[in-house]
C-alpha cells in the first residue's frame, strides 16, 4: 500500500468485478444497440478503459473535462466546460462515465448540457457513489460501489493530481486535512 494511504477500499480484484458487473448490465440494456460512452475526464480514465472492453456490444467513445460551479450553489445547473465534445451525439444513446459522485452538482449540470443536445437516452454510470454528500438531485443508473464519506484516491482518482496511477482505490490518510 502507498505510504499517504491509511487503507485500501477496494482491490484491483473487487475493482475487476465491479466493472464486469457493470458491464453485463449495459450489454444487457443496450443488446442490439450501439451506445456513445462520454468519459468525464480526468479520473474516470481507467474506469473507462477498462469498462469498454467489456462491453460486446458496439460503443463510440467522446470526452468532456468539466466542473459544477461547486459551493453549495446547489444545481445552479451551471457548468464549466474545460474540454468538450467532438462529435455530434443526437439521436445517440448516451453512457456518461464518472469515476465518483459527490454532491451531484457536476453530473446534475452535466447532464441538463447533454440533454439540451437532444440525445436518443442519456445514462449515467459512476464507478463510486458517496450518496451521502448528495446536494443535486441526480438519477444515477450504473453504480460501482457505494462508499462511505471518505476521500479517495488512485485508480484515476486523484488528490491534488497525484495518486490516479494507483492500480487499486484507498482511504487518504488522516494528515492530509490538517
Ligand atoms: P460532485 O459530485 O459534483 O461533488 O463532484 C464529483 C467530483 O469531485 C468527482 O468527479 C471528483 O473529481 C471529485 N471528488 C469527489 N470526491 C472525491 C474523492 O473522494 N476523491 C477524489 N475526487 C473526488
Ligand atoms: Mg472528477
Amino acid at each position: 500500500m502507498h505510504k499517504d494511504l491509511k487503507g485500501v477500499l477496494l482491490s484491483e480484484e473487487k475493482i475487476s468485478q465491479i466493472v464486469l458487473n457493470i458491464a453485463s448490465k449495459i450489454n444487457d440494456e443496450f443488446s442490439g444497440q450501439e451506445v456513445m460512452l462520454i468519459v468525464v475526464l480526468k479520473g474516470s480514465m481507467p474506469f473507462a478503459a477498462d469498462l469498454m472492453k467489456k462491453l460486446t456490444i458496439p460503443v463510440m467513445v467522446d470526452f468532456m473535462q468539466v466542473s459544477s460551479y461547486g459551493n453549495g450553489s446547489k444545481s445552479s445547473g451551471e457548468i464549466n466546460i474545460k474540454y468538450d465534445l467532438s462529435t455530434d451525439i443526437k439521436d445517440k444513446n448516451i453512457i456518461v462515465i464518472e469515476d465518483i459522485i459527490d454532491s451531484g452538482n457536476t453530473l446534475f449540470a452535466l447532464k441538463k448540457y447533454l440533454l439540451n443536445k437532444e440525445p436518443k437516452t442519456v445514462k449515467i454510470c459512476t464507478l463510486l457513489d458517496k450518496p451521502s454528500r448528495r446536494e443535486s438531485d441526480v438519477v444515477v443508473d450504473y453504480v460501482g460501489e457505494v462508499i462511505p464519506d471518505e476521500f479517495v484516491v488512485g485508480y484515476g482518482l486523484d488528490y491534488a493530481e497525484h495518486y490516479r496511477e494507483l492500480p487499486y482505490i484507498g482511504v487518504l490518510g488522516e494528515w492530509i486535512y490538517t
